[in-house]
């Protein structure tokens, strides 16, 4: 086995720019009888969330409190993602707005860190537009946070770190968990497969494994404190440990984290179909706290877009992948990510989408209109499909994901399931809460609840989310 020689880093090696900021922050504290505060904005995937959960732990550390009001914060920071052009259109229509906040308080220190600034030019670009930036730095050096908002506050001038070609992986980087009992843990950052239309390989970096040792340490210091669900987080969770000398992998992982008291359900994101091999299949199957549920992007139904995609498997792979997962695990949920209108997708590759659709019945999906994304292969391919025939696509391919959603959810109905209670819901004073299979279910019953396991009848069923009581 390959062993590039991964390069890991101690968050300790921060501590001075950490302590420096906190006496800074201690200072103004007794001055003002007031905190500094910061607010973060994130946009993305999982591990953009869960690397804002991140950059809250190293605010917190340095003397900071959140604020949800960005009017009064005194450090605002925009965690981006660049995987389709929308998402990055909507950062830039951000961030403009707020050089009146700045004028108005001279102090505010304002960051744009994550996906977007991971690409050089990018992160030239917001320092071009947006003079007033403070901050601007990539995925890869996020560990390095408190020493460059070090430099940000006291030389007065933007601070611009890419750090391309370092590939590290930062273990003890304090990190601010959202109350409740569920938590993301990373597992492997980065990604090899270089999808043809995906951006992600660019700004998150070659594959790189966390320590098996660290990760259960990790997870049994958060089940000591009440965590009962935990999400393992990688863009291909299948390759998690290949590229340790000693590794271990993805199903013995499993295995391991399962032995942890406390912990009563698993689950992961994201996995790739062409590495999904029985022995997960089997885990899956056998190992009790790992929930009946996998996210399984299949992106197109049409062999030959698939081979363009540089997915690695056929339509009929991917089918059969998919019966050996209901075989084995009878009861299981399966989501996808599909993306309409590829380069030189004609109506009959589309038609092969609907196909997979129709036959596999996901219990939910995650459509997106391909998106040209600088740098990729795609992007540079011939026969770019006409916006207004993707829009059209993407509205069949919707109403038909939708149908099927609405009719597995409609099979719940009267069945009663264990639910880990673990927030409110937007309306109506109930609790909202999951299902082993990720269904959301709206429920009616007492706030004793929240955040505890309930057995709860289905009453209604919509596409998006259901409805029970408590039995
Ligand atoms: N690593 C994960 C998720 C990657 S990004 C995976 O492999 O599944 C999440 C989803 O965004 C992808 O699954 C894909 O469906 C979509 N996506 C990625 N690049 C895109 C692009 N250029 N245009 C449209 N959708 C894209
Ligand atoms: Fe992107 Fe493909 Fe990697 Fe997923 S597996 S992050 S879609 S390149
Ligand atoms: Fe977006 Fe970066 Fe995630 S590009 S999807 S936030 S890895």
């Amino acid at each position: 086995m390959e062993n590039r020689g991964i390069y890991y880093i101690d968050f300790g090696t921060q501590a001075h720019f950490v302590e420096e900021i906190e006496k800074m922050n201690s200072e103004y504290y007794f001055k003002n009888r007031r905190n500094r505060m910061y607010h973060i904005i994130t946009y993305g995937c999982q591990m953009n969330v869960h690397d804002s959960e991140k950059l809250a732990g190293m605010l917190n550390a340095m003397g900071y409190i959140e604020t949800q009001n960005i009017e009064e914060a005194d450090l605002i920071i925009f965690n981006t993602c660049a995987v389709r052009e929308h998402a990055e259109s909507r950062v830039y229509g951000n961030i403009g707005p707020l050089k009146k906040l700045k004028d108005k308080k001279p102090d505010l220190i304002i960051g744009v860190c994550g996906c977007m600034p991971q690409q050089v030019e990018v992160a030239q670009k917001l320092a071009r537009l947006f003079p007033f930036l403070d901050i601007i730095f990539g995925t890869k050096s996020l560990h390095r946070f408190p020493q460059l908002l070090y430099k940000a506050i006291t030389e007065h001038k933007t601070v611009i770190d890419v750090a391309e070609d370092e590939d590290v992986v930062a273990e003890g980087i304090p990190t601010a968990r959202k109350e409740g009992v569920s938590a993301f843990v990373n597992i492997i950052y980065g990604c090899n497969n270089f999808c043809s239309y995906c951006i992600v390989p660019y700004v998150r970096g070659r594959e790189r494994s966390r320590r098996p040792e660290e990760i259960l340490f990790e997870i049994e210091q958060l089940a000591a404190n009440g965590v009962k669900e935990v999400t393992l987080l990688g863009q291909n969770v299948n390759s998690y440990g290949k590229d340790l000398p000693d590794g271990i992998p993805f199903h013995k992982l499993l295995e391991k984290v399962n032995d942890i008291n406390g912990i009563e359900r698993i689950r992961f994101v994201t996995s790739h179909p062409k590495d999904l091999l029985d022995d997960l299949i089997y885990a899956m199957r056998d190992l009790e706290k790992v929930c009946e549920h996998i996210h399984l992007p299949v992106q197109s139904g049409s062999t030959r877009i698939l081979k363009e995609m540089n997915r690695h498997y056929t339509k009929e792979d991917y089918l059969k992948l998919v019966e050996k997962l209901k075989n084995n695990i009878p009861d299981i949920a399966i989501t996808t990510d599909i993306i309409v209108g590829f380069p030189g997708e004609t109506e009959e590759d589309f038609e092969d989408t609907l196909d997979v659709v129709k036959k596999v019945e996901f219990d939910s999906a995650f459509t997106f209109m391909y998106s040209k994304r600088r740098g990729t292969r795609a992007a540079q391919m011939p026969n770019q499909v006409p916006d207004e025939v993707k829009r059209e696509r993407f509205q069949r391919l919707l109403k038909l994901v939708e149908e099927i959603a609405l009719k597995k959810n409609k099979q719940m109905l009267g069945n009663t399931y264990e639910i880990l209670i673990d927030g409110y819901a937007k309306k109506n004073n109930l609790l909202v809460g999951r299902t082993r299979t990720n269904k959301v279910v709206n429920v009616k019953c007492s706030e004793d609840f929240m955040y505890k396991f309930v057995n709860v009848r289905i009453l209604e069923a919509t596409e998006h989310w259901l409805y029970g009581e408590v039995i």
